[in-house]
């Protein structure tokens, strides 16, 4: 078997497994979605967001990109976004960051990559935004590691800028927004504990978006 026919042979285990632990588990999920959490994570393969978090389909909203960016003009993103919180009503987003970001260490490159210098831009604006932070590491592999987890706040910052999360948060106290960073060496989530309250506060200065 090919590795590509051995999918179509995982597929039918999996419903297999599934069907045996609970019979109406695909009747059900046919039904609608009602998910707790936005997920917003790297593309990379190693950051699988169901498996990580041990939920099951129907418990998250995914989007994925490299680098876990959330771009302002990205109809993409932003469309995730209206959708998770205007229609889907999720408690939590989740900016989620891993530690070994091929995306993070390619913006820290001062070189040109091409088609990808765009996207990485947003990272190299996050290194400019804590440029004396940063550039007062010694070590290149902590720096790094401190450059991922300084995306991941700067990335939560762009989901509280956008007008539905701000209107939803007033009228209903949700969704929260949280930044986690995600251990590819060891399997383990940390919480940033991104002050989601101060920062909602912080940069309604500029960016309130409640107002009617
Ligand atoms: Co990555």
């Amino acid at each position: 078997m090919t590795r590509y026919q051995e999918v179509f042979e995982n597929n039918r285990k999996w419903v297999e497994e599934n069907l045996k632990r609970d019979p109406d588990f695909f009747k059900r999920l046919a039904t609608g979605q009602e998910p707790d959490f936005l997920f917003i994570g790297c593309a990379d393969s190693r950051v699988p967001a169901n498996e990580i978090m041990g939920l099951d389909p129907g418990d998250i909203f995914v989007h994925r990109n490299v680098a876990n960016l959330v771009v302002n003009t990205d109809i993409n993103a932003q469309s995730v976004i209206e959708y998770a919180v205007g229609h889907l009503n999720v408690d939590h987003i989740v900016v989620c960051g891993h530690y070994g970001c091929g995306g993070v260490a390619a913006a820290m490159q001062p070189a040109d990559l091409g088609l990808l210098n765009g996207w990485l831009r947003e990272i190299r604006d996050v290194y400019r935004l804590h440029q004396d932070e940063l550039d007062a590491i010694p070590d290149e592999d902590t720096r790094y590691k401190r450059l991922i987890e300084l995306n991941v706040r700067e990335q939560c910052v762009n989901v509280i800028k956008t007008a539905v999360v701000q209107k939803t948060y007033f009228k209903t106290g949700h969704p929260i927004v949280h930044g986690w960073v995600y251990d590819i060496a060891n399997g383990l989530l940390r919480d940033l504990e991104i002050p989601f309250e101060d920062i909602l506060a912080e940069i309604r200065k500029i960016y309130d978006l409640e107002a009617p």
